[in-house]
């Protein structure tokens, strides 16, 4: 007999639909705490300004797990042809809002269907790999090296350590998610993995006056 059954669509992973509902949720909140928290952290706009340079002006550029826009907008700024991708529709809506003339579009950066091969020239994951399961960051790594052009530029962020934080009913919304803490050195060794060469690594301690508990992490690699 025939298995009819349709094996091109895959079943969405558990853990992006908890990370989509919780986004949904917070996402006002969210934008509302970030809104101006570049103009307060020198070291990740020098970053951003760093990476917009290695990438060159007008370099076209995916903002993976955008959010609210904020990093979009910035690398807009600073002259990049930059576009937006979330999962969280309510992220997309404060994006749209907040960046004009910049394109944003719903979709996960697991699978970046609209993006051909060799596509753009950037690619930045802005502390959204922090909810994507350390055996599925291979698989991510191979796709964002997929769509860069040989000599294309990556900008990673995430929170350094080891044990996840997990938040439980922020802004008293009924949600909970994990913020995974990685080690810089596990991640580049994943990237050189990917087939992306390292170019920087940027660590900086955690500003507790701001709230923070961990370092933050900045990696910038180029795919070879
Ligand atoms: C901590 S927020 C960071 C948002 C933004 N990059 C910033 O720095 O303000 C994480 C964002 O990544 C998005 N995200 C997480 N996993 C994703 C995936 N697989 N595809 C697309 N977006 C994702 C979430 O929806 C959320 O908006």
């Amino acid at each position: 007999m025939t298995d009819t059954t349709d094996t091109t669509t895959a079943p969405t992973p558990g853990f992006v639909t908890a990370t989509r509902t919780f986004y949904d949720a917070v996402a006002e909140d969210y934008a509302d705490r970030f809104r101006d928290e570049l103009a307060a952290r020198p070291l990740e706009r020098a970053v951003l300004t760093a990476y917009a340079e290695f990438v060159g002006a007008g370099g076209r550029v995916a903002d993976l797990g955008c959010g609210p826009g904020r990093t979009t907008g910035r690398l807009a700024s600073l002259g990049l042809d930059v576009s937006g991708l979330d999962l969280s529709e309510s992220m997309l809506a404060i994006a749209r809002r907040e960046n004009p003339g910049i394109r944003f579009e719903q979709g996960s950066m697991l699978k970046l269907d609209g993006h051909a091969d060799g596509s753009l020239d950037g690619v930045v994951s802005f502390y959204s790999s922090i909810h994507t399961p350390v055996d599925e960051l291979p698989a991510l790594f191979a796709e964002f090296h997929r769509v860069l052009t040989p000599g294309g530029h990556l900008l990673l962020a995430f929170q350094v350590g080891d044990e996840p934080r997990t938040h439980d009913h922020p802004w008293g919304h009924p949600v909970t998610l994990d913020f995974e803490r990685r080690r810089p050195e596990r991640m580049a060794e994943l990237l050189t993995s990917a087939g992306l060469t390292v170019r920087s690594r940027t660590v900086r301690e955690a500003e507790t006056d701001l709230g923070e508990s961990t370092p933050q992490a900045f990696l910038i690699a180029r795919r070879a």
